[in-house]
């Protein structure tokens, strides 16, 4: 795991018109589940276009801990050999997964219908983070777990000799919790059930599918989703091939939305219905965006998206879109902060349990700002208009924080400061190198005095 001991802060001034074509690394909820299902696969699964960011690196590492064999060849391609469902070892030392929530959530399902002890950790931001959601249910099917007050890492925990499987309704909406008790029904007998009220992001789903798990998805009479799955199936290895990460590309969509004159396509963007939520609302804004290319690739359907510069209004965005975009508030605040009237988020209250409390980190960011935005315990508002800038903010560990307000400062009427880039590096090693060629100018900055 990469340490982040010295802080790197950086300032985004004022932009010229972003021009060019680029592509975002690899999606990182698939790239984790690759090679997670990779690992009990029989035999070698092959994944193009992996995310190679520290986030995934870690579930890469953490793969290797249980006895798996993940490498790099120099072309890019990752190769897995499995050990098959039932097959992982207990790792010898503790399991690190430094920021990545998705890595030790849903690892902690991996392992977690075997009889093996794994102690799992994490970085600043991680252990703070609640882990009860997911402990909760690996819990019934007859996990123990011996963890921090509240659910908090460093945690250990050892599965049952016999798992039950269990029938679970999701109390959040959270692709993670769902994901770990499907992937601990992987290794229990009979057929576990989760339940979503709400429907989240379907990458295990999809994914598990497509290794030859017995899968099945039904609709409930409330409008949410039935999925059971067959416990201790053979799961066949596969060719993945990843397609760019629609959390990463919201960046470089927005900035070209913002700047003045910008013409900017990027390519090949993962267009799963579970993940354009804030493409639908940058459209209702009046966002001037084209879908140009759809295509499919492995169950997945992709697009280049062509953004040209417009003017935004504000909207209100319907809560029950919350989950199809809950990574992109961040930045879709900051276009709230360039459009004309109010936008107004509702039904956001996990964000404060992401990287870091991203509602108050975003409030904070914009108020340092000169923005005028109000925020409840599970909703923001943002008043638009021009904006001034000149302030410096605070990222707490968070590297959509970090990336959201370098873009602010590309509109701002003053350079904004971020108090530590160094987090990019979790999900988007490539960001400053791609929006600096696409016409970003950003600068290192002094650390500021403690
Ligand atoms: C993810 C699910 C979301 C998201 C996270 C990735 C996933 O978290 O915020 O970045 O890959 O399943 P929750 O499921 O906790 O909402």
């Amino acid at each position: 795991m990469a340490s982040h001991a010295t802080a790197r802060p950086l300032i985004a001034r004022k932009s010229d018109p972003l021009k060019g074509r680029v592509r975002v690394p690899g999606d990182k909820s698939i790239s984790h589940r690759a090679l997670m299902l990779g690992a009990l696969a029989v035999g070698e699964t092959v994944i193009t276009g992996l995310l190679e960011a520290e986030d995934v690196m870690n579930t890469a590492a953490a793969m290797r801990a249980f006895g798996a064999t993940v490498i790099r060849g120099d072309d890019g391609v990752w190769r897995v050999r499995g050990l098959g469902v039932g097959g992982l070892l207990e790792p010898s030392g503790i399991v690190d997964f430094g920021n990545a929530g998705t890595g030790v959530r849903l690892t902690m399902g991996l392992a977690a219908a075997q009889p093996i002890a794994v102690t799992f950790t994490g970085d600043a931001s991680l252990i703070k983070r609640p882990m009860g959601r997911v402990l909760e249910p690996l819990s019934e099917m007859g996990v123990e777990v011996i963890a921090r007050s509240g659910g908090r890492l460093p945690l250990t925990m050892r599965g049952p000799r016999l798992p039950l499987p269990i029938t679970y309704r999701l109390p959040v909406p959270s692709a993670q919790v769902k994901s770990a008790v499907l992937l601990a029904g992987l290794g229990t007998p009979g057929v576990t059930t989760v339940i979503e009220p709400v429907f989240t992001r379907d990458h295990t789903e999809r994914m598990l599918k497509g290794f030859g798990a017995d899968i099945e998805i039904a609709d409930e009479p409330d409008g949410g989703r039935r999925i059971a799955l067959v416990g201790r199936p053979e799961l066949k290895p596969q060719a993945i091939d990843v397609p760019s990460d629609p959390s990463s590309a919201a960046f470089p969509i927005v900035a070209a939305t913002l700047v003045e004159g910008s013409d900017v396509t990027v390519e090949g963007v993962l267009m799963n219905p579970a993940r354009i939520g804030l493409i639908d609302t940058l459209l209702e804004m009046g966002a001037d965006i084209e879908v140009v290319g759809e295509r499919t690739t492995g169950g997945e359907r992709l697009a280049d998206l062509r953004v040209r510069h417009a003017e935004l209004k504000g909207v209100t965005v319907p809560a029950e879109r919350a989950p199809s975009m809950i990574d992109e508030y961040p930045i879709l605040a900051v276009a709230a902060a360039l459009a004309s009237g109010e936008t107004r988020m509702p039904g956001i209250g996990e964000m404060r349990v992401k990287e870091s409390d991203r509602l108050a980190a975003v409030a904070a960011g914009l108020r340092a700002n000169g923005v005028t935005c109000s925020e409840g315990p599970d909703w923001l508002s943002v008043r638009g208009g021009r904006v001034t800038g000149g302030g410096r903010v605070v990222t707490h560990l968070d590297h959509r924080i970090a990336m959201s307000f370098l873009v602010l400062g590309m509109v701002a009427a003053n350079p904004v400061s971020v108090d530590d880039a160094s987090m990019i590096a979790t999900s988007f090693p490539t960001f400053e190198a791609l929006m600096t060629g696409l016409g970003a100018s950003f600068e290192d900055a002094e650390v500021a005095d403690a």
